[in-house]
């Protein structure tokens, strides 16, 4: 079967083809990504509108090169995957009119795709032989979450962040710190050349299974005004302190709920120094993390994660598109 994945939330456009081989296997065809972030870094954070009006100029043009790119026809689509939820919600307008007008054209399945769920499923294009049970943590610039995942195919929210996202605590301290949007490769660029010991930066709620980051944020912003070390040591103090917090505690969730298996995903998952700590502290749990280019917004999760979501469905039952757009559910399974 051939599916067709799109994604729109936030500030990448996506497509991409799989093949899938009944319930068994999946081979990724091809993915073809437009990032908005070189318009956005100018605002110095996504702007909902200028992102939706993007999606809108690119998606057409971005179909017909995938097609041609692969040589797939559109008659060959047999079901498309969207994203439907959570995320800007123009934005997510933008993918799932252009699916569900894919779907009525060619007459053939519309399956919604909660974005969180293609995050967490990424680890397993990666990992082919991965499956659950296992803890999923998802670092994105939206969400610090942890989900229980178990088969047959369920995701349960654990914990979250009560205030910032991990990402949202990187692009704010990049800021602080004079860099541009996304934060993220800025901060582990300027960290590289720093001291993770040179400040000491408080861990918020310690003992609580949720998150919080607003706490670290200003205490950064405290340290760059009393100059209390190079901007470098700075950031690698923040980075070291946010890849301890949320190892520490994810692992610790693992251990007490009995989870041997975790999986770190999500656009935050790309820094290498949160996937070392990750690694170098796992003891006898094995730690999965999606390769480095299916961390950030991509359609390839998406469609993988639709083929994992309706296996052993009828999907004449997604033909309806009746289904929303832009509910920022933390709930995956609806
Ligand atoms: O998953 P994602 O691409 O989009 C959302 O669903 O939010 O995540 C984007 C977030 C941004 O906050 C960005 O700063 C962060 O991922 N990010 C990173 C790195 N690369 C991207 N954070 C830390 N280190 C990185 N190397
Ligand atoms: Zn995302």
């Amino acid at each position: 079967m051939v599916i067709l994945g799109i994604e729109t939330s936030c500030d990448e456009t996506s497509l991409a083809f799989i093949n899938t081989y009944g319930d068994t296997s999946v081979e990724p065809v091809s993915t073809l990504t437009y990032s908005q972030v070189d318009i956005h870094a100018k605002f110095g954070g996504v702007v909902p509108e200028v992102a939706s009006r993007n999606h809108m100029l690119k998606i057409g043009p971005m179909f017909t090169d995938i097609l041609n790119d692969t040589g797939i026809k559109a008659q060959d689509i047999d079901a498309v995957a969207v994203t439907n939820a959570p995320g800007l919600i123009g934005a997510l307008f933008v993918g799932v009119s252009f699916a569900k007008g894919l779907g009525y054209a060619l007459d053939i399945p519309v399956i919604p795709v909660h974005h969180l769920s293609g995050h967490i499923l990424s680890a397993e294009i990666s990992n082919p032989s991965l499956r659950p049970p296992y803890l999923a943590l998802v670092i994105s610039g939206g969400h610090t979450h942890i989900y229980t995942v178990t088969e047959p195919l369920s995701f349960s929210l654990h914990s979250r962040t009560i205030d910032d996202a991990a990402g949202e605590a990187f692009d704010k301290v990049a800021k602080m710190l004079g860099g541009v949007y996304p934060g993220g490769p800025f901060i582990e660029t300027l960290a590289s050349g720093g001291d993770p010991f040179a400040v000491k930066f408080p861990v918020a709620i310690k003992d609580s299974d949720n998150f919080s980051f607003s706490g670290l944020k200003t205490a950064v912003l405290n340290s760059i005004s009393r100059a209390d070390a190079s901007k470098a040591d700075i950031a690698a103090s923040f980075q070291h302190t946010v890849a301890q917090t949320l190892t520490e505690k994810t692992f610790r969730i693992a251990d007490r709920l009995g989870f041997k298996n975790i999986v770190v995903t999500g656009g935050v998952a790309c820094n290498s120094v949160i996937r070392r700590i990750f690694s170098e502290s796992a003891g006898n749990r094995n730690v999965f993390f999606p390769e480095k280019k299916l961390c950030n917004d991509n359609a390839l999760m998406i469609a993988y994660a639709a083929w994992r979501l309706s296996a052993g469905k009828d999907l004449s039952q997604y033909k309806r598109l009746d289904f929303p757009a832009g509910d920022t559910m933390h709930e995956i399974n609806v």
